[in-house]
Order: structure tokens, then C-alpha cells, then sequence
């Protein structure tokens, strides 16, 4: 599950009110959000649909209620709706003409240039870019992850459910850790040792053919994705799911396992920690999710298609 890194710079952003050419979206060294971590961010994911030539947002109002309850736990005060910014995004990919799979990235930081560790009194901006962007990782049908040997930031340190920039530095740990011993990928424990998530993803495994997913009690990203695929299983798959404390020693005993997330979109872990999940190869139910999955974001099936919004 390699990134990559490599993206076209974007032509735009949406940068203090407007949309302006990518190269004069600047901030200062001493920005507050650069010094101490204190932003917010989305990843929201755009489908090019061949057939209909349109481009599909995929559940951007979810993204961006999201992107303001984070602001809110960061005493953020963004002076935007979720609907300006849906807006501002659409204007944004139209500047950029994109006729591609798009990924979009906004972030709302505070754009003081201060000293002073701090959430109050200080002035939050936003910014928004859209670059193009096809698969977020290698090995997307059968990864082989490790149980990282860091712990998931808890509640009480940094709120996990928000999407907080600082959070990222125990992501970058979990993953870099991972990668350099030659896992794709890591799943993190949180501070009473159940499973939370991966370094970017929620989990799901399959036990006694029962779909578990950890509540959003235990230290995870409350993920759009997460929400999305619980109802895809339930409605299009038939599945029992339930969201319960999940141990260490159960994805070892598990039929099938998967992260989701706006960048993995579902990627089947075949091996955790060097032993096969169940056969080894991605399961049947981690193969026909992605199917429907797939289908739904590309505003390929009429029931979900309420959640595709349309750039042109
Ligand atoms: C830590 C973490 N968990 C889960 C997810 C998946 O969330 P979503 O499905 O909303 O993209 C992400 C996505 O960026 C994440 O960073």
C-alpha cells in the first residue's frame, strides 16, 4: 500500500475569499497553524464519470459538516456553511476544468502570525485545492499490515473523531514505522488496547460472519466512508454489522478484513503481522463491497445517487 507522493500542483485554490492562481495561495512562517499543528482539513474525493462526461463530488455536505464540527472542537469560527463551501469547491474545479478523478483538500487554519500556544483569539482562514488523483495506494485487493507499536491518540489528548492537523504527526509515526518494515499499512490500538483504526482508514473485520467495525467511542475518525459502508453491507449485501470493541487477537482469527476511507477507498488486508486472514486473499464480501462501492461514488447507481453532487 505505497503512496504516492508525486501530485500535480493545482493551477488554483480558493485562498482568503477567492479563488487565486495555486502560486500566490502563501502563508507566513510564523503562521500559527504551521507552528503548532492547530488546523483542521478534509479529504473529499471527486468521480469522473466517463459516460455522462460529469464530475461527481462524493457526499462533500458529510465532508464539510465534518470539516466544521473539527472547527468547533478547535474553537475555529469559520464564517462559511457547508453549502459556501460545496460551492467554493464546484468554482474551484470548474477554474481547474478537471475531467479526471479529483481529490480535494480543504483546510482551515489559523492564519495568525504569532507567538503564543493557544485555541483562542485568533483568526481562522480557509483554503481549498483540488489536484488530480487516481488510487491512493498499491496493493489495494490484498495488503499485508502490522499492529503498529504506537497507540492512538486518545480523546483526551487530541480528539481523534476530528480531522486535526496535529493528530497527523501519531498517523505519520504509525505509517512511516509500518512502511520502513516493509508492511503497506498499520493498525492502531488505542490506549485500553483495542483496535482503533489504521494510520488513515477505518477498520472492518468479518468474524463468524459478522461484520465488526469499532464504535466511534474508541479513539477513530468518525469517517464518511465508515458510515457509508456500513450501509452498503447492510442494504446491498444483506450483512449483519455491529460496532463493538474489536481485540488484537481477533483479526487473527477473522474471515476477512478491510480498511475504508475517502484516499483507500476499501482495501482488503490479506495478512496482518505475517499470518494469512482467513484464506489469505481478499473474501467475497470485501470483493462485491468494492464493486457496489465503486459503482455508488462514480454516480453509477440511481439509489445513492442523491450523494454524487455534480460539478457542471
Ligand atoms: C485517521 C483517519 N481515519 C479514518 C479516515 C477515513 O475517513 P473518511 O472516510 O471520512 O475519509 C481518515 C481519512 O482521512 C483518517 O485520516
Amino acid at each position: 500500500m505505497k503512496e504516492d507522493c508525486r501530485v500535480t500542483l493545482p493551477n488554483f485554490a480558493f485562498f482568503k475569499g477567492r479563488i487565486v492562481p495555486y502560486s500566490d495561495a502563501k502563508v507566513g512562517v510564523l503562521t500559527h497553524t504551521l507552528n503548532y499543528g492547530t488546523g483542521i482539513f478534509a479529504g473529499i474525493r471527486a468521480y469522473w464519470n466517463a459516460g455522462e462526461k460529469q464530475l461527481f463530488l462524493f457526499k462533500p455536505q458529510d465532508h464539510y459538516r465534518r470539516f466544521l464540527e473539527s472547527a468547533r472542537l478547535m474553537l475555529m469560527e469559520l464564517p462559511y456553511s457547508e453549502s459556501d463551501m460545496v460551492g467554493f469547491t464546484i468554482d474551484l474545479l470548474k477554474a481547474e476544468k478537471a475531467r479526471t478523478d479529483c481529490y480535494i483538500r480543504p483546510i482551515g487554519y489559523f492564519g495568525d502570525e504569532v507567538i503564543g500556544v493557544r485555541l483562542h483569539d485568533l483568526h481562522a482562514e480557509l483554503a481549498i485545492v483540488a489536484i488530480p488523483f487516481g488510487s491512493y495506494v498499491e496493493n489495494e485487493e490484498g495488503s499485508h499490515v502490522t499492529v503498529s507499536s504506537w497507540r492512538r491518540i486518545d480523546d483526551n489528548m487530541i480528539p481523534a473523531r476530528g480531522k486535526i492537523a496535529g493528530s497527523y504527526v501519531n498517523s505519520a509515526f504509525i505509517k512511516t514505522d509500518a512502511q520502513r518494515s516493509g508492511f503497506d499499512e498499520a493498525i492502531v490500538l488505542n490506549q485500553d488496547g483495542h483496535v482503533a483504526e489504521g494510520s488513515a482508514e477505518n477498520f472492518f473485520l468479518i468474524r463468524k460472519g459478522v461484520v465488526c467495525t469499532p464504535p466511534v467511542t474508541e479513539n477513530i475518525l468518525e469517517g464518511i466512508t465508515r458510515k457509508t459502508v456500513i450501509m452498503l453491507l447492510r442494504d446491498e449485501l444483506g450483512c449483519e454489522v455491529v460496532e463493538r470493541p474489536i481485540d488484537r487477537t481477533e483479526i487473527y482469527l477473522a474471515e476477512e478484513a478491510f480498511f475504508c476511507g475517502t484516499g483507500v477507498q476499501i482495501a482488503a488486508i490479506t495478512c496482518v503481522d505475517h499470518r494469512p486472514v482467513g484464506t489469505g486473499q481478499m473474501g467475497p464480501v470485501t470483493g462485491e463491497l468494492r464493486k457496489v462501492y465503486f459503482n455508488a461514488v462514480r454516480g453509477n447507481t440511481p439509489k445513492y445517487r442523491e450523494s454524487c453532487v455534480p460539478v457542471y
